[in-house]
């Protein structure tokens, strides 16, 4: 397993494979790997001759009062889940390396971006589509791996690859989640014990609302509004958002017919996490 600094270095070895015919699997991630991470490389490992994953926190997709500064990073524990997993490489490059200093080009999507996510971190999905835009020009790979952990981010990229021509196959990946219930991510070491535990609402009001849809239930904002009450009664969650939006194109929905994507953002005390789950 080779970790790679610079963008050289990953075009050489991307077209030593290329040579011998090797198809070429890329799972994009901002480090401090889990389980999450981890069944993305699985996939990419099982479905491509190659695997490469990236590893960098990127500082565009952070608005100017989020964590880039405090964002948890450990290359040599990223090194070790991802040997484990049977990728070939790392691609973990200092932020110079990416943005040269008079960096000006932008990948800037007019639909999907304004809503969820995108309310509360106007930039944010600039910064995304911008560094994942690099990365398939880097590596460029027969496939790309996103998890539906970040919902929002797999449409926007789907429509992306779609619109620009990209000709990679994205793959989607279903959320993994502790024993409990919560989604894992990087972002679960900022919670304290009382915090971890106040956590739970999430995936258990989602769960909740996911009931009342299996129930034939068919009024979006009552499913919401009922997400919402079970939000509320844990005094340590702040809610963000809670949307029931249809599934990929993100547009508002009264009544649930379809596919639908129902998706939230809480914080639980200063950190904000988020979780969702797809009918289709
Ligand atoms: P990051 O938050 O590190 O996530 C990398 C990938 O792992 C994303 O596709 C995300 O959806 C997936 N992932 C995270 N937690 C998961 C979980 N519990 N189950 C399944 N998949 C999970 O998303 C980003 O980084 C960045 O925005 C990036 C795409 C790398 C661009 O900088």
């Amino acid at each position: 397993m080779q970790i790679l600094k610079t963008i050289d270095e990953v075009r050489a070895l991307v077209k030593s494979w290329k040579k011998e015919g090797l198809s070429v699997g890329l799972v994009p991630t901002m480090g401090y790997l889990h389980e999450g991470h981890k069944s993305l490389i699985v996939k990419s490992v099982e479905q491509n001759d190659r695997t490469i994953v990236s590893d960098f926190v990127n500082p565009m997709q952070f608005g100017p009062t989020e964590d880039l500064a405090t964002y948890p990073r450990d290359l040599q524990r990223d090194a070790e889940l991802v040997e484990s997993a049977g990728a070939d490489a790392i691609f973990n490059p200092e932020p110079e390396e990416m943005y040269l200093p008079n960096f000006s080009s932008f990948v800037d999507m007019s639909t999907l971006t304004g809503g969820l996510c995108g309310k509360t971190r106007p930039i944010h999905f600039r910064g995304v589509c911008t560094v994942v835009s690099k990365l398939f020009n880097i590596v460029t790979p027969d496939r790309a791996y996103f998890g539906q952990k970040d919902a929002q981010q797999l449409a926007v990229i789907k429509h992306m690859v779609s619109d620009l021509s990209f000709g990679i196959e994205i793959v989607g990946c279903p959320i993994v989640r502790e024993e409990d219930g919560l989604a894992k991510s990087s972002r679960n070491t900022y919670l304290s014990a009382d915090e971890r535990q106040a956590a739970l609402v999430l995936s258990k009001s989602l769960e909740f609302g996911k009931n009342m849809i299996a129930n034939g239930e068919k009024d979006a904002k009552m499913v919401v509004d009922c997400i919402k009450k079970e939000i509320e009664k844990e005094p340590l969650a702040k809610i963000d958002y809670v949307e029931i939006v249809s599934w990929p194109d993100l547009e508002n929905v009264d009544t649930i017919d379809g596919s639908i994507l129902c998706a939230m953002a809480v914080y639980i005390g200063k950190t904000r996490l988020i979780d969702n789950f797809i009918v289709e």
